[in-house]
Protein backbone atom coordinates (compact mmCIF):
# COMPACT_ATOMS: atom_id res chain seq x y z
CA UNK A 1 0.00 0.00 0.00
CA UNK A 2 1.16 3.16 -0.78
CA UNK A 3 0.87 5.77 2.37
CA UNK A 4 0.02 9.35 1.33
CA UNK A 5 0.79 12.14 3.70
CA UNK A 6 -1.53 15.37 3.45
CA UNK A 7 -0.44 18.75 5.31
CA UNK A 8 -3.33 20.10 7.03
CA UNK A 9 -3.63 23.58 9.18
CA UNK A 10 -3.93 22.51 12.95
CA UNK A 11 -5.60 26.00 13.64
CA UNK A 12 -8.19 25.50 10.42
CA UNK A 13 -7.93 22.51 8.83
CA UNK A 14 -9.45 22.29 4.84
CA UNK A 15 -12.79 21.06 5.34
CA UNK A 16 -12.03 18.97 2.15
CA UNK A 17 -9.18 17.47 3.10
CA UNK A 18 -11.42 16.53 6.64
CA UNK A 19 -14.15 14.98 4.45
CA UNK A 20 -11.57 12.77 2.05
CA UNK A 21 -9.85 11.06 5.49
CA UNK A 22 -13.38 10.77 6.92
CA UNK A 23 -14.61 9.23 4.08
CA UNK A 24 -11.81 6.92 3.94
CA UNK A 25 -12.21 5.90 7.73
CA UNK A 26 -16.04 4.84 6.81
CA UNK A 27 -14.61 2.96 4.51
CA UNK A 28 -12.54 0.85 6.18
CA UNK A 29 -9.24 2.19 5.99
CA UNK A 30 -6.79 3.47 8.46
CA UNK A 31 -5.82 7.17 9.11
CA UNK A 32 -3.15 8.85 11.28
CA UNK A 33 -4.16 11.72 12.99
CA UNK A 34 -2.85 14.52 14.86
CA UNK A 35 -4.07 14.77 18.25
CA UNK A 36 -3.27 17.61 21.09
CA UNK A 37 -1.15 14.14 22.41
CA UNK A 38 0.41 12.46 20.42
CA UNK A 39 -0.26 11.12 16.83
CA UNK A 40 -2.83 8.45 16.83
CA UNK A 41 -3.93 5.87 14.18
CA UNK A 42 -7.79 5.69 13.51
CA UNK A 43 -10.24 2.92 12.03
CA UNK A 44 -13.68 2.80 12.60
CA UNK A 45 -14.12 1.50 15.61
CA UNK A 46 -17.35 0.23 14.76
CA UNK A 47 -15.79 -2.42 11.76
CA UNK A 48 -14.20 -5.21 13.12
CA UNK A 49 -12.09 -5.93 9.89
CA UNK A 50 -10.76 -2.37 10.06
CA UNK A 51 -9.88 -2.27 13.69
CA UNK A 52 -7.87 -5.35 12.61
CA UNK A 53 -6.12 -3.45 10.63
CA UNK A 54 -4.60 -1.30 13.57
CA UNK A 55 -3.45 -4.76 14.84
CA UNK A 56 -1.41 -5.53 11.82
CA UNK A 57 0.03 -1.92 11.04
CA UNK A 58 1.49 -1.69 14.65
CA UNK A 59 2.08 -5.32 15.24
CA UNK A 60 0.29 -4.99 18.32
CA UNK A 61 -0.48 -7.76 20.34
CA UNK A 62 -4.84 -8.52 20.84
CA UNK A 63 -4.07 -7.96 24.34
CA UNK A 64 -4.07 -4.82 24.09
CA UNK A 65 -6.80 -2.59 23.80
CA UNK A 66 -7.93 0.86 21.97
CA UNK A 67 -8.91 3.83 23.03
CA UNK A 68 -12.62 5.06 20.89
CA UNK A 69 -12.48 8.49 20.22
CA UNK A 70 -15.35 10.79 20.12
CA UNK A 71 -16.43 14.03 19.37
CA UNK A 72 -18.30 14.83 22.76
CA UNK A 73 -19.82 13.86 25.71
CA UNK A 74 -22.92 13.07 24.02
CA UNK A 75 -21.79 10.34 22.16
CA UNK A 76 -21.06 7.93 25.78
CA UNK A 77 -23.66 6.89 25.73
CA UNK A 78 -23.66 5.16 21.78
CA UNK A 79 -20.36 3.65 23.23
CA UNK A 80 -20.72 2.89 26.95
CA UNK A 81 -23.47 1.04 29.19
CA UNK A 82 -22.90 3.42 32.32
CA UNK A 83 -22.30 7.38 32.76
CA UNK A 84 -21.53 7.19 36.76
CA UNK A 85 -21.71 10.72 37.89
CA UNK A 86 -18.20 11.45 38.66
CA UNK A 87 -16.91 10.30 35.60
CA UNK A 88 -19.43 12.60 34.05
CA UNK A 89 -18.21 15.44 35.90
CA UNK A 90 -14.81 15.02 34.39
CA UNK A 91 -15.85 14.66 31.34
CA UNK A 92 -17.88 17.51 31.53
CA UNK A 93 -14.80 19.50 32.64
CA UNK A 94 -11.72 18.27 30.90
CA UNK A 95 -13.70 17.43 27.66
CA UNK A 96 -12.08 18.00 24.75
CA UNK A 97 -8.92 17.47 25.99
CA UNK A 98 -5.92 14.88 27.27
CA UNK A 99 -8.45 12.85 29.16
CA UNK A 100 -9.50 8.94 28.95
CA UNK A 101 -12.78 6.87 30.39
CA UNK A 102 -12.95 3.45 31.14
CA UNK A 103 -16.43 2.72 31.53
CA UNK A 104 -18.41 -0.41 30.94
CA UNK A 105 -19.03 -0.87 27.30
CA UNK A 106 -22.05 -1.44 25.37
CA UNK A 107 -21.93 -3.82 23.04
CA UNK A 108 -21.62 -2.70 19.79
CA UNK A 109 -18.12 -2.07 20.51
CA UNK A 110 -16.24 -5.42 18.84
CA UNK A 111 -14.38 -7.34 21.65
CA UNK A 112 -11.32 -6.95 19.62
CA UNK A 113 -11.28 -3.13 20.27
CA UNK A 114 -11.63 -3.74 24.08
CA UNK A 115 -8.80 -7.25 23.94
CA UNK A 116 -12.06 -8.53 25.30
CA UNK A 117 -12.63 -6.81 28.32
CA UNK A 118 -16.02 -5.55 29.31
CA UNK A 119 -14.89 -2.08 29.36
CA UNK A 120 -14.09 1.02 26.87
CA UNK A 121 -11.73 3.70 26.91
CA UNK A 122 -13.28 6.48 25.50
CA UNK A 123 -11.44 10.11 24.95
CA UNK A 124 -13.00 13.20 23.31
CA UNK A 125 -10.19 14.55 21.40
CA UNK A 126 -9.39 18.67 21.84
CA UNK A 127 -7.38 19.18 18.35
CA UNK A 128 -8.88 20.95 15.77
CA UNK A 129 -7.95 18.12 13.38
CA UNK A 130 -8.96 15.14 15.60
CA UNK A 131 -12.41 16.83 16.48
CA UNK A 132 -13.34 17.68 12.88
CA UNK A 133 -12.17 14.44 11.65
CA UNK A 134 -15.01 12.53 14.55
CA UNK A 135 -17.41 14.85 13.73
CA UNK A 136 -17.24 14.80 10.00
CA UNK A 137 -16.80 10.92 9.95
CA UNK A 138 -20.02 10.54 12.74
CA UNK A 139 -18.37 7.31 13.86
CA UNK A 140 -16.54 6.43 16.65
CA UNK A 141 -12.75 6.00 15.90
CA UNK A 142 -10.51 3.85 17.15
CA UNK A 143 -6.82 5.33 17.29
CA UNK A 144 -4.35 4.04 19.41
CA UNK A 145 -0.40 6.07 19.04
CA UNK A 146 0.64 5.77 15.84
CA UNK A 147 3.93 3.77 16.15
CA UNK A 148 4.86 0.54 15.78
CA UNK A 149 4.29 -1.35 18.99
CA UNK A 150 7.35 -0.55 21.83
CA UNK A 151 8.71 2.13 20.04
CA UNK A 152 8.13 5.80 21.77
CA UNK A 153 4.54 7.44 20.75
CA UNK A 154 4.78 9.98 17.29
CA UNK A 155 4.76 13.66 18.09
CA UNK A 156 5.06 14.69 14.55
CA UNK A 157 3.52 13.09 10.81
CA UNK A 158 7.87 12.30 10.34
CA UNK A 159 7.38 9.97 13.38
CA UNK A 160 4.50 8.09 12.28
CA UNK A 161 5.95 7.92 8.43
CA UNK A 162 9.04 6.69 10.37
CA UNK A 163 7.39 3.62 11.77
CA UNK A 164 4.39 2.88 9.82
CA UNK A 165 5.47 3.62 5.74
CA UNK A 166 3.20 1.42 3.86
CA UNK A 167 0.76 0.02 6.64
CA UNK A 168 -1.48 3.18 6.77
CA UNK A 169 -3.21 4.76 3.76
CA UNK A 170 -3.45 8.43 4.78
CA UNK A 171 -1.45 10.57 7.26
CA UNK A 172 -2.87 13.83 8.02
CA UNK A 173 0.24 16.15 9.10
CA UNK A 174 -0.97 18.86 11.16
CA UNK A 175 2.62 19.71 12.57
CA UNK A 176 4.06 18.60 16.18
CA UNK A 177 1.42 17.77 18.64
CA UNK A 178 1.18 20.26 20.97
CA UNK A 179 1.32 18.04 24.55
CA UNK A 180 3.98 15.22 23.40
CA UNK A 181 2.43 12.92 26.03
CA UNK A 182 -0.34 9.89 25.87
CA UNK A 183 -4.15 11.06 27.90
CA UNK A 184 -4.44 10.68 31.27
CA UNK A 185 -6.76 7.10 31.70
CA UNK A 186 -9.14 6.84 34.66
CA UNK A 187 -10.85 3.88 35.17
CA UNK A 188 -14.28 4.02 36.19
CA UNK A 189 -14.72 0.21 36.14
CA UNK A 190 -13.55 -0.33 39.74
CA UNK A 191 -14.16 1.33 43.17
CA UNK A 192 -12.79 3.53 43.73
CA UNK A 193 -11.99 5.00 40.27
CA UNK A 194 -8.33 4.18 39.58
CA UNK A 195 -5.76 6.72 37.84
CA UNK A 196 -4.25 3.77 35.26
CA UNK A 197 -2.23 5.85 33.39
CA UNK A 198 -0.52 9.30 34.20
CA UNK A 199 -0.63 11.66 31.05
CA UNK A 200 -1.40 15.29 29.62
CA UNK A 201 -3.88 16.16 32.49
CA UNK A 202 -2.26 16.21 35.67
CA UNK A 203 -3.35 13.92 38.64
CA UNK A 204 -4.00 17.18 40.67
CA UNK A 205 -6.53 18.47 38.23
CA UNK A 206 -8.20 15.20 38.32
CA UNK A 207 -8.05 15.07 42.12
CA UNK A 208 -9.29 18.73 42.46
CA UNK A 209 -12.55 17.90 41.32
CA UNK A 210 -12.93 14.00 41.91
CA UNK A 211 -11.16 13.65 45.17
CA UNK A 212 -12.03 9.74 45.05
CA UNK A 213 -9.92 9.17 42.12
CA UNK A 214 -7.11 6.86 43.28
CA UNK A 215 -3.13 6.91 42.11
CA UNK A 216 -2.14 3.34 42.63
CA UNK A 217 1.66 3.26 43.81
CA UNK A 218 4.16 1.13 41.70
CA UNK A 219 2.51 2.91 39.00
CA UNK A 220 3.64 0.57 35.81
CA UNK A 221 5.49 -2.25 37.17
CA UNK A 222 4.66 -5.74 36.13
CA UNK A 223 1.68 -6.54 38.35
CA UNK A 224 0.10 -3.61 37.06
CA UNK A 225 0.52 -4.64 33.79
CA UNK A 226 -2.49 -7.35 34.68
CA UNK A 227 -4.90 -4.39 35.70
CA UNK A 228 -4.44 -2.78 32.53
CA UNK A 229 -3.25 -4.63 29.19
CA UNK A 230 -1.01 -3.41 27.39
CA UNK A 231 0.46 -1.25 30.23
CA UNK A 232 3.50 -3.37 29.48
CA UNK A 233 6.72 -1.93 31.52
CA UNK A 234 8.75 -2.29 27.98
CA UNK A 235 6.49 -0.25 25.85
CA UNK A 236 7.81 2.76 25.64
CA UNK A 237 11.46 1.80 24.81
CA UNK A 238 13.96 3.60 22.69
CA UNK A 239 16.99 0.53 21.11
CA UNK A 240 19.23 1.92 22.83
CA UNK A 241 18.93 0.90 26.55
CA UNK A 242 17.66 3.27 28.82
CA UNK A 243 19.28 4.09 32.83
CA UNK A 244 16.87 7.13 34.23
CA UNK A 245 18.62 8.61 37.23
CA UNK A 246 16.39 10.25 39.86
CA UNK A 247 17.59 11.85 42.88
CA UNK A 248 18.83 15.57 43.83
CA UNK A 249 20.61 17.51 40.97
CA UNK A 250 23.72 17.52 42.40
CA UNK A 251 23.69 13.90 43.21
CA UNK A 252 22.11 12.64 39.87
CA UNK A 253 24.57 14.75 38.03
CA UNK A 254 27.62 12.96 39.69
CA UNK A 255 26.20 10.14 38.95
CA UNK A 256 25.56 10.37 35.47
CA UNK A 257 29.42 11.21 35.22
CA UNK A 258 30.47 8.36 37.17
CA UNK A 259 28.40 6.12 34.67
CA UNK A 260 29.49 8.30 31.36
CA UNK A 261 33.21 7.56 32.14
CA UNK A 262 32.68 4.27 32.42
CA UNK A 263 30.78 3.76 30.00
CA UNK A 264 33.11 5.59 27.66
CA UNK A 265 36.14 3.49 28.71
CA UNK A 266 34.19 0.32 27.68
CA UNK A 267 33.72 2.19 24.36
CA UNK A 268 30.23 2.63 24.25
CA UNK A 269 28.36 5.74 22.87
CA UNK A 270 26.30 7.63 25.41
CA UNK A 271 23.13 9.48 24.50
CA UNK A 272 21.89 12.04 27.59
CA UNK A 273 18.57 13.39 27.90
CA UNK A 274 18.51 15.68 30.92
CA UNK A 275 17.38 19.46 31.61
CA UNK A 276 19.45 22.36 30.49
CA UNK A 277 20.95 22.60 34.31
CA UNK A 278 22.29 19.69 34.72
CA UNK A 279 24.07 19.05 31.16
CA UNK A 280 25.77 22.50 32.01
CA UNK A 281 27.12 20.64 34.83
CA UNK A 282 28.33 17.78 32.86
CA UNK A 283 29.75 19.84 29.58
CA UNK A 284 33.28 19.42 31.41
CA UNK A 285 33.49 15.94 31.22
CA UNK A 286 31.08 15.33 27.60
CA UNK A 287 34.10 17.99 26.24
CA UNK A 288 36.50 15.86 27.89
CA UNK A 289 39.40 13.85 25.47
CA UNK A 290 38.37 10.40 26.59
CA UNK A 291 34.68 11.38 26.17
CA UNK A 292 34.83 13.96 22.78
CA UNK A 293 32.38 12.37 20.33
CA UNK A 294 31.33 9.50 22.19
CA UNK A 295 28.64 11.69 23.88
CA UNK A 296 25.06 12.77 22.34
CA UNK A 297 23.58 15.30 24.32
CA UNK A 298 19.55 16.35 23.93
CA UNK A 299 18.55 19.01 26.08
CA UNK A 300 14.82 18.73 27.80
CA UNK A 301 14.28 22.09 28.67
CA UNK A 302 14.95 23.83 31.74
CA UNK A 303 14.19 21.93 34.85
CA UNK A 304 11.01 23.80 35.76
CA UNK A 305 9.82 24.15 32.08
CA UNK A 306 8.02 20.47 32.29
CA UNK A 307 5.63 21.51 30.09
CA UNK A 308 8.71 21.48 26.99
CA UNK A 309 10.10 18.45 28.53
CA UNK A 310 6.87 17.01 27.50
CA UNK A 311 6.22 17.71 24.10
CA UNK A 312 10.32 17.13 23.84
CA UNK A 313 10.53 13.21 25.42
CA UNK A 314 9.75 11.18 22.45
CA UNK A 315 11.55 13.02 19.94
CA UNK A 316 14.34 13.11 22.17
CA UNK A 317 14.20 9.44 22.37
CA UNK A 318 14.01 9.17 18.72
CA UNK A 319 16.50 11.66 17.77
CA UNK A 320 19.26 9.74 20.18
CA UNK A 321 18.09 6.52 18.62
CA UNK A 322 18.91 7.60 15.11
CA UNK A 323 21.94 8.82 16.45
CA UNK A 324 23.06 5.57 17.24
CA UNK A 325 23.56 5.95 21.29
CA UNK A 326 23.86 1.92 22.23
CA UNK A 327 22.60 3.56 26.04
CA UNK A 328 20.63 6.66 27.29
CA UNK A 329 21.50 8.10 30.35
CA UNK A 330 17.66 10.26 31.13
CA UNK A 331 17.31 11.93 34.65
CA UNK A 332 14.00 12.15 36.36
CA UNK A 333 11.46 15.72 36.62
CA UNK A 334 10.28 14.32 39.82
CA UNK A 335 6.12 13.52 40.05
CA UNK A 336 4.80 16.80 40.51
CA UNK A 337 1.67 17.86 37.97
CA UNK A 338 3.06 16.59 34.31
CA UNK A 339 5.81 15.45 35.61
CA UNK A 340 4.68 12.18 36.67
CA UNK A 341 3.61 11.48 33.30
CA UNK A 342 7.30 12.29 31.98
CA UNK A 343 8.52 10.11 34.54
CA UNK A 344 6.14 7.46 34.12
CA UNK A 345 6.82 6.67 30.58
CA UNK A 346 11.05 6.97 30.97
CA UNK A 347 10.37 4.34 33.95
CA UNK A 348 8.80 2.01 31.74
CA UNK A 349 11.55 3.22 28.62
CA UNK A 350 14.05 2.11 31.33
CA UNK A 351 12.38 -1.09 31.92
CA UNK A 352 13.56 -1.64 35.83
CA UNK A 353 16.92 0.13 35.26
CA UNK A 354 16.72 3.26 37.74
CA UNK A 355 19.18 4.63 39.96
CA UNK A 356 18.50 6.46 42.62
CA UNK A 357 21.25 9.29 44.05
CA UNK A 358 20.95 11.62 47.37
CA UNK A 359 24.71 13.40 47.72
CA UNK A 360 25.31 13.16 51.24
CA UNK A 361 23.69 9.54 51.37
CA UNK A 362 25.96 8.15 49.42
CA UNK A 363 25.31 6.90 45.59
CA UNK A 364 23.94 4.05 46.08
CA UNK A 365 20.65 3.95 47.08
CA UNK A 366 19.36 1.60 50.07
CA UNK A 367 16.27 -0.78 49.61
CA UNK A 368 14.42 1.56 51.32
CA UNK A 369 14.57 4.16 48.73
CA UNK A 370 13.65 2.37 46.60
CA UNK A 371 9.68 2.47 47.45
CA UNK A 372 7.71 2.44 44.51
CA UNK A 373 8.99 -1.08 43.41
CA UNK A 374 10.23 -0.38 39.87
CA UNK A 375 13.17 -2.65 40.05
CA UNK A 376 16.80 -2.16 41.97
CA UNK A 377 19.80 -0.46 40.93
CA UNK A 378 21.37 -3.25 38.36
O1 LIG B 1 -3.41 10.41 24.04
C1 LIG B 1 -3.79 9.27 23.79
O2 LIG B 1 -4.45 8.60 24.57
C2 LIG B 1 -3.41 8.70 22.40
C3 LIG B 1 -4.12 9.51 21.34
C4 LIG B 1 -3.93 8.93 19.96
O3 LIG B 1 -5.46 9.66 21.66
N1 LIG B 1 -3.75 7.31 22.33
C5 LIG B 1 -3.06 6.36 23.01
O4 LIG B 1 -3.45 5.06 22.75
O5 LIG B 1 -2.15 6.61 23.76
P1 LIG B 1 -2.58 3.77 23.10
O6 LIG B 1 -3.19 2.64 22.38
O7 LIG B 1 -1.18 4.00 22.77
O8 LIG B 1 -2.83 3.50 24.60
C6 LIG B 1 -4.07 2.96 24.96
C7 LIG B 1 -3.99 2.31 26.30
C8 LIG B 1 -3.85 0.82 26.24
O9 LIG B 1 -2.51 0.41 26.08
C9 LIG B 1 -4.44 0.39 27.57
O10 LIG B 1 -3.45 0.49 28.54
C10 LIG B 1 -5.49 1.46 27.81
O11 LIG B 1 -5.23 2.51 26.94
N2 LIG B 1 -6.83 0.95 27.54
C11 LIG B 1 -7.53 1.05 26.39
N3 LIG B 1 -8.71 0.43 26.51
C12 LIG B 1 -8.76 -0.08 27.74
C13 LIG B 1 -9.72 -0.86 28.46
N4 LIG B 1 -10.88 -1.21 27.92
N5 LIG B 1 -9.42 -1.21 29.72
C14 LIG B 1 -8.24 -0.86 30.28
N6 LIG B 1 -7.28 -0.13 29.65
C15 LIG B 1 -7.55 0.24 28.40
MG1 LIG C 1 0.72 3.70 22.57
Amino acid sequence: MKTRVVKVDAEQPDPAVIEEAAEALRAGKLVAFPTETVYGLGAHALDERAVQKIFDAKERPATDPLIVHIAHVGQVSQCASAFPANARKLALAFWAGPLTLILPKKPSIPDLVTAGLPNVALRAPAHRVARALVETAGIPIAAPSANRFSRPSPTTAAHVKDDLDGRVDLILDGGPTDIGIESTIVDFSVDPPVLRRPGGLTFEQIHSLVPEVVLVTGQGNESEAQVAPGQLTRHYAPRAELTLFEGDQSGVVERIGTDVRTAVARGLRVGILAPEEDLKALAPLVASTAAAGRVEVRPFGARRDVERAARELYAGLRDLDASGVDVIFATSPGREGLALAIRDRLARAAGGRIKRSFNGQGSDPSPAQNQRGEGSDP
